[in-house]
Parts: structure tokens; sequence; C-alpha cells
């Protein structure tokens, strides 16, 4: 057996929240229950998940408290990234278990260097704010780390996207100082990849030597909006997470997998047909 390394990352469950669709109406925690039950059945189960940000639509106690339930039961580590719904204070306060998220720093940003691959968390949190912000002392600081073992192969994540995705809806929500981030993945050659959330969309960019993936909600989606609209919609499409499959005589390799059987089958593998 080879040396795989997988690593899952889920993103943006809003817990919470719940949203009328024509479909029906769905309360978000039951979409991370999905979530959870689609990791726990996968084989094999991923090494480690990446959770990107927007755990919990209001940052209340309760809803942090029963996303935290679910992630202790899938028995797999994870770690967290800040988003913009989520507030620092309470995510240390209830993973208190996470010694990782309890840094001298006021952000929470670390590294994983016990993986087969080199993890780096960003916090692109602005209080107050649904964009993002990386400033210079956090900048500072990814430059220090990455300068550190430049040879190594690593990963980034982080909630808001690095790059414009051309949707002009999504992109007046994104990142304030991705220009100086970019300046700097640009000087190292290791960064397998980066990863963050917040879109709500899939969307992937050859980004400064590396390549940049948005991954869709494990929650729901926005629709495909190039126009300039004051707002967009949630959409349900499938719900999300994507698979990073590490083996270091290949590479990193994506896979988006979906978390729900749908109806004329709508999910991973061979689609079934309708019974008529
Ligand atoms: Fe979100
Ligand atoms: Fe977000």
């Amino acid at each position: 057996m080879k040396n795989l390394f997988s690593i899952a990352q889920i993103t943006d469950f809003h817990v919470g929240r719940s949203i009328t669709f024509p479909s029906g109406r769905i309360d978000l925690y039951d979409e991370l229950l999905q979530t959870a039950a689609k990791l726990r059945s996968m084989d094999p189960q991923p090494d480690m998940v990446m959770v990107t940000g927007d755990l919990a639509n209001h940052g209340g106690d309760a809803d942090y408290l029963r996303v935290k339930k679910v992630l202790d039961s899938l028995e797999i580590p994870y770690h967290l990234v800040v988003g913009n719904h989520d507030s620092r204070a309470k995510l240390r306060s209830i993973f208190s278990d996470h010694p990782l998220l309890h840094s001298r720093s006021e952000y929470i940003q670390y590294v994983i260097e016990d993986a087969p691959i080199r993890i780096i968390v960003l916090d692109t949190l602005a209080v107050g704010s649904h964009r993002g912000l990386i400033d210079t002392k956090r900048l500072d600081w990814l430059d220090a780390r990455l300068a550190e073992a430049p040879q190594k192969p690593s990963m980034i994540f982080l909630h808001h996207p690095p790059f414009e995705t051309g949707m002009p809806y999504p992109d007046s929500l994104g990142l304030d100082g991705k220009e100086e981030l970019g300046k700097i993945v640009a000087k190292y050659r290791n960064i397998e990849a980066i990863a963050a959330g917040h879109t709500h969309r899939d969307s992937v960019m050859r980004w400064n030597g590396t390549v940049a993936y948005l991954t869709s909600s494990s929650a729901f989606s926005y629709k495909l909006e190039f126009h300039d609209v004051d707002d967009i919609d949630p959409l349900y499409n499938p719900p999300a997470f994507r698979i990073f499959r590490w083996d270091p005589e290949v590479g990193l390799v994506s896979h988006l997998c979906y978390t729900h059987k749908y109806e004329f089958g709508f999910t991973e593998g061979v689609p079934e047909a309708p019974e008529n």
C-alpha cells in the first residue's frame, strides 16, 4: 500500500440557518450531518479534515457546540479556519481542546507540521465585515513560516478567495490584500495548492505558481452569476466537499465529492436511471 495521505476540506456549514427553497425548507445543520455521514462512510476515510470557516451562521454558542459534537463524532483529526461568520473568541473557547487555535497571536494562524504535507492556516477575518483582510502582520507571519521549509511540500488553507472569480457579487465580498499575498506565494515553489471557501461555489485557478481552489459549501450554493447584482439567492445545488490526495510520487490530486444521493442519480459514480 502506498504512503497516501488524504485531506477532506469541508466548508461553509452556516449552522443555525434554515433556507426555504421551492422544493422545501432545509435546516443547514442537517446538511452538516449528511456531510459527516458521507465522510464516515468513505473507504479509506480521510486522514485529516480541514474546516475552512463559516461554521455557524450567527456565531452562537449553541450552534458551535452542535458543530463540535458532529466534528468530534468523525474521530478524524480536524482543524479549523476562521470565516467571516465566525468569532475567534468563540472558536477558541468552544474548541478549547484544539491547542493550535490558542497561539499568542490575536489571529488564528498556525502550521500543522506533523502531516506528510505541511499545512499552513491563514486568518482572513476582518471583524464586522464580510470582506476578508490579509494585512502586513499576517502576511509577514506567512512569509516567515514558508521560509522555514521552502523545500517541503505545503498547502495553505484560508476562508476568503485569493483570486477574483469574475462574479461581481462574490468578488465584492472578496479578500483585501490578495495581491500582496500573491507576491509572497510567488516566491515559493513548494506550495502544492491553496484552498479556500466563502463563495459557496467550486472554482479553480492557476495562481502565482500554484493552484488555488474554492470549494463548494457543504450546505448550500449560490448561482453562477456573472452580472452585477445587488444580492444572490441561495441555490440548492448538491452540497459538496473536496478531497485532496497527496502521493509524494505523484503529487496532489483534488476530487470534488457530493454528499447526497439525488433523484435520478446526481451523485458520484454511475447515474441511476429512473424506474420507468
Ligand atoms: Fe459562507
Ligand atoms: Fe464566508
